[in-house]
């Protein structure tokens, strides 16, 4: 018997669902360094209140990969620490950090988006309920990027604009962290 049928006897989780499910973990990984590099080009431009919405997105993102990582191990796969590379560390304006910020977030719920849909073709019910708690926190992601992006338009970046953006962007940041956005 090969090893591959040996492991898929002893538990419920399939080769292919472990592989998605730590290809998340890497993105996970990936978008809590990105948000951690954001913040500290925001903290070092005097964006004091994006920096500490970004600092807060970069912890909740490493607990996004935490989440999958330890339900890996506890369906009986291998989470496996991802390689985290190729981070950038500058960018051109804030309005910039938070149009890639957007992009992004929509790129992480298409992931989740095939996760759940592979986790449902194979009939992994377990998998595809505990993603769902994904489903929701991406929704609500998009939701406070966007809100965030559309500051800049609103206000305008003229004059005081950006300093009264970065206001707006704490008051984003303590509303979620309450749980208000
Ligand atoms: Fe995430
Ligand atoms: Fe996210």
């Amino acid at each position: 018997m090969k090893a591959k049928e040996i492991v898929t006897l002893q538990r419920s989780l399939l080769v292919d669902t472990e592989k998605l499910l730590n290809k998340q973990v890497e993105m996970e990984g990936k978008s809590s360094a990105y948000y951690l590099s954001m913040a500290s080009w925001c903290h070092m431009m005097g964006y004091e209140n994006a920096a500490k919405y970004l600092y807060t997105h970069a912890d909740e993102e490493r607990m996004h990969m935490m989440k999958i990582f330890r339900y890996i191990n506890e369906a009986g796969g291998h989470a496996m620490q991802p390689e985290i590379t190729d981070i950038r560390h500058n960018f051109n304006s804030l309005r910039e950090v938070f149009e890639l910020i957007l992009e992004h977030e929509i790129k992480v719920t298409k992931a989740i988006n095939n996760i759940v849909d592979h986790a449902f073709s194979v009939k992994d019910f377990a998998t595809f309920s505990f993603m769902q708690w994904y489903v929701t926190e991406q929704r609500e992601e998009e939701t406070m990027s966007r809100r965030a992006l559309e500051l800049f338009d609103i206000i305008g970046e003229d004059g005081v604009g950006l300093w009264t953006i970065d206001q707006e962007l704490g008051k984003l940041h303590d509303a979620s962290v309450q749980g208000e956005a």
